[in-house]
C-alpha cells in the first residue's frame, strides 16, 4: 500500500510533496519521510507515526533544491519506525518504494556478503543498496534502474534520485500503480492522481515494467530493455475534490450520512425515471474509461444488453466489504435475473483454479481499484478469456482500465478507512445492473421493473428515517461495551450484511465478532452463547423472518443478550430481544441497504468512545496494493 510522491519543477518540493502526501495518506499511516535535494546533496527527513509528525519536523526545515520524493508507510517489513521509514538513503541514492520484494531474503544475504551496510528491516532498503551498487558502476540512474529492475521479484513501484543526478527522477513499477503528472515545465509521479490533481490535469499511466525518467521540462517513458514508448497523456477533467469533514467529527461518520446521496449518484445514469425503466449509461465493453464519454449511450445500451442475453453464468471477485456487497448482489442476480452466480474472495478466486465455461461474465468490485488480488483476478479471467465488468469507484484506476466493462459507484471520495459510503453505492450499482441483466434476458416484464424502481427510488429518503434514530444506535453501541464476544448473525440478504457488520466492529472497535448464517448456529456457534456474548441480528420482515425469530430463541435460551434490527413496530421480535432496533418497511431486496448503517453507527459510536482512530483504525490502510 504505501503512498508515493515524486516532484521537479520550479515550486518547493517540500510543499508539493506533503500536500500530495496528505491526500495519499489512507494508504498507510505508519510513518512518512520526504528527501529533498539540498545543497547539492540530500536531506532527508523521516518520522514515526502519522503524516502531522513528519509535518511538524519538517516545519522549519529548508531546501534549496526542486527535486524530490516523499513516502506515508503502511509497514509490511520491519515494524512501524523512523528507521524502517522512507526514504531510504543509501550512498546518496534515495528512494521511495510500494509494494513487496518477494525475494528481499536472497537478495539481503548476496548484499550482506558483498558488505553492505543494512540499517533497517526493509526490503525496501535493499532495492536502494541495489541501486547504489550499480550507480556506482554506470554513473547513470537510468541505466542503474534498468538493470536493478531485472534483480527484482514481487509487486513494486519505486521512485529513485541520485545526488550525482540532481536534475533527475526515474520511476518503475510492476504491480502497484504510479502516475506522471505533466505540468508546465514540472512533472509529478504518484501512486494517485489525487495526489496532485490541483497542479496538474494531464497524466501518463504507467505500465507494469515501464521505467519514467523525469528531467526539466521532460518526461519519458522506456520499456525495461530501454526502447523508447509513446505513451498516450490522458487529460482529466476531475475537479480536486475538496474533501472536508463538514462539521462532522470524523470522515467516517460523514460519509455514513452521505449515503442517501451516495444511492442517488449511483443510480441515477443508469435510472430512467421519468420512464421507469433501467438503462445502464456507457457500460462501454471494450472501451477505455477515457472514451465513455464519447460513447453514443443509445448504441452502447443495446451493445450491453447483447452482451447481457448471452451470459449463462457469472462470477463476483472483490475483496473486505466489497465482498460483502458482492455477496447480496448474488441474490440480486440469482433471484431476479436467474443467473447462477458464484462469489469468491479475490485472493481465493486467484489460486483456486476455478472452473471457467463460456458466456460466463466476471464482476470485480472495488471501491479503490487497486486492490492487489481483485486486480489478479480480473487479469486471470481475461487470460480465460471471460467477459469482465468492473464496478469501482476511482474512474481510470487499473481495474477500470484493465475490464473490458465499466460501472462506477459515483460515491466521491470515501476518505475513512472503514468503507461505507462505497457499500451503498455498490449494492445501488448491483442492483440497476440485476435489472439490466433481466431486461437483457427477457426476464422483466413492465410492471415488475416499475415497482422495483420505485423502490429503489425510495431508499435515500428512507435512509434518511434510519438515520435519525442515530441517537438509538448509540445507546445501543454504548451497551455493547460490556460484552465480550459479538455474534452477528443474518439469513438471505442479511447474512452479507451481518459480515459486514462484524467486520466494522473488528476493525473500528478492535474486538472480536463473527459474521454467521443465522441456521448455522447451531452448527458450532451456539457453544460460545453464554450471558456474555452478544447476538447482533438482523431480521427484516421476509420470507424468513420466523424461521429467525427460532435461532433467536434458541439463542436466548443459552443466555445469549440479543439486540435485534428489523422491522419497525415488530412486536414478535421485540419480543424476543433485549434491544431492538426498527427500520422502515422496505422490499427484501433492499432492506440491506437500510439495516447495513445501524451496523455501522454502531461499530462507529463504540470505536469513538473507546477513543480509537475511527478514521485510521489501526495496521489498515484504505487500499491494499500488495497481496
Ligand atoms: O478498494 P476495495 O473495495 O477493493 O477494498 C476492499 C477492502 O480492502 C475494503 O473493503 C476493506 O475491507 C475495508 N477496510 C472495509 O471497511
Amino acid at each position: 500500500m504505501c503512498g508515493i510522491v515524486g516532484y521537479f519543477g520550479p515550486l518547493n518540493p517540500k510543499d508539493i510533496i506533503l500536500s500530495g502526501l496528505k491526500r495519499l495518506e489512507y494508504r498507510g499511516y505508519d510513518s512518512a519521510g520526504v528527501a529533498i535535494i539540498h545543497q547539492g546533496g540530500l536531506k532527508r527527513i523521516r518520522a514515526e507515526g502519522k503524516l502531522v509528525n513528519l509535518e511538524t519536523k519538517l516545519k522549519n526545515e529548508k531546501f534549496d533544491g526542486r527535486l524530490g520524493i516523499g513516502h506515508t508507510r503502511w509497514a509490511t517489513h520491519g515494524v512501524p519506525s523512523e528507521r524502517n521509514a522512507h526514504p531510504h538513503l543509501v550512498k546518496g541514492l534515495s528512494l521511495v518504494h510500494n509494494g513487496i520484494i518477494e525475494n528481499y531474503l536472497e537478495i539481503r544475504e548476496a548484499l550482506q556478503k558483498r558488505g553492505a551496510d543494512i540499517t533497517s528491516d526493509t526490503d525496501s532498503e535493499l532495492v536502494a543498496h541495489l541501486l547504489a551498487e550499480e550507480v556506482e558502476k554506470t554513473k547513470d540512474l537510468f541505466k542503474a534502474v534498468q538493470n536493478v529492475l531485472g534483480m527484482l521479484r514481487g509487486a513494486f513501484s519505486i521512485l529513485a534520485i541520485w545526488d550525482q543526478q540532481p536534475d533527475q527522477l526515474v520511476a518503475f513499477k510492476d504491480g502497484p500503480p504510479l502516475v506522471v503528472g505533466i505540468g508546465k515545465d514540472e512533472a509529478f509521479v504518484v501512486s494517485d492522481v489525487q495526489a496532485v490533481l490541483q497542479y496538474t490535469k494531464k497524466f501518463i499511466y504507467l505500465e507494469d515494467r515501464e521505467i519514467a525518467v523525469v528531467k526539466v521540462g521532460k518526461v519519458q517513458i522506456f520499456s525495461a530493455l530501454g526502447l523508447r514508448l509513446e505513451k498516450p497523456v490522458v487529460e482529466l477533467n476531475w475537479t480536486s475534490e475538496q474533501v472536508d469533514k463538514l462539521g462532522f467529527a470524523h470522515y467516517m461518520l460523514k460519509e455514513i450520512y452521505e449515503q442517501p446521496q451516495a444511492v442517488v449518484a449511483a443510480m441515477e445514469p443508469h435510472i430512467d425515471l421519468k420512464n421507469q425503466s433501467v438503462r445502464l449509461k456507457n457500460v462501454g465493453f471494450g472501451h477505455s474509461p477515457q472514451s465513455l464519454d464519447g460513447l453514443n449511450s443509445i448504441t452502447d445500451w443495446q451493445e450491453t444488453q447483447n452482451i447481457f442475453a448471452k451470459i449463462e453464468k457469472i462470477f463476483i471477485v472483490a475483496c473486505g466489504t466489497s465482498f460483502y456487497a458482492g455477496q447480496i448482489g448474488k441474490y440480486l442476480i440469482e433471484n431476479i435475473a436467474q443467473l447462477p452466480v458464484e462469489t469468491d474472495i479475490a485472493s481465493e478466486f486467484r489460486y483456486r483454479k476455478p472452473i471457467f465455461s463460456k458466456n460466463t461474465l466476471m464482476i470485480s468490485i472495488s471501491q479503490s481499484g487497486e486492490t492487489a488480488d481483485t486486480l489478479a483476478a480480473v487479469r486471470l479471467a481475461k487470460e480465460k478469456g471471460l467477459t469482465t465488468l468492473s464496478i469501482c469507484n476511482v474512474k481510470n484506476s487499473t481495474i477500470d482500465r484493465e475490464a473490458s466493462g465499466h460501472m462506477y459507484m459515483n460515491s466521491g471520495t470515501e476518505v475513512g478507512v472503514a468503507s461505507t459510503k462505497a457499500f451503498a453505492s455498490t449494492l445501488t450499482v448491483l442492483h440497476c445492473l440485476t435489472l439490466a441483466l433481466a431486461k437483457a434476458r427477457g426476464l422483466l416484464n413492465i410492471e415488475t421493473e416499475k415497482d422495483h424502481i420505485l423502490h429503489l427510488q425510495k431508499v435515500p429518503s428512507q435512509m434518511e428515517v434510519v438515520l435519525a434514530y442515530d441517537k438509538y444506535f448509540a445507546e445501543a453501541a454504548n451497551s455493547l461495551k460490556e460484552f465480550r464476544g459479538f455474534l452477528y448473525m443474518g439469513r438471505g440478504v442479511s447474512y452479507p450484511i451481518a459480515m459486514e457488520g462484524a467486520l466494522k466492529l473488528k476493525e473500528l472497535a478492535y474486538l472480536h465478532a463473527e459474521g454467521y448464517a443465522a441456521g448455522e448456529m447451531k452448527h458450532g456457534p451456539l457453544a460460545l452463547i453464554d450471558s456474555r456474548m452478544a447476538i447482533v441480528m438482523v431480521v427484516p420482515d421476509d420470507d424468513l423472518f420466523e424461521k429467525s425469530i427460532s435461532n433467536l430463541e434458541e439463542a436466548r435460551a443459552r443466555g445469549g443478550k440479543i439486540i435485534s434490527i428489523g422491522t419497525v413496530d415488530n412486536l414478535r421480535l421485540k419480543s424476543v430481544s433485549d434491544r431492538y432496533l426498527g427500520l422502515p418497511k422496505a422490499h427484501w431486496s433492499i432492506t440491506p441497504l437500510l439495516s447495513v448503517i445501524p451496523l455501522q453507527l454502531m461499530a462507529y459510536h463504540l470505536a469513538n468512545s473507546l477513543e480509537y482512530d475511527v478514521d485510521q483504525p489501526r495496521n489498515l490502510a484504505k487500499s491494499v496494493t500488495v497481496e
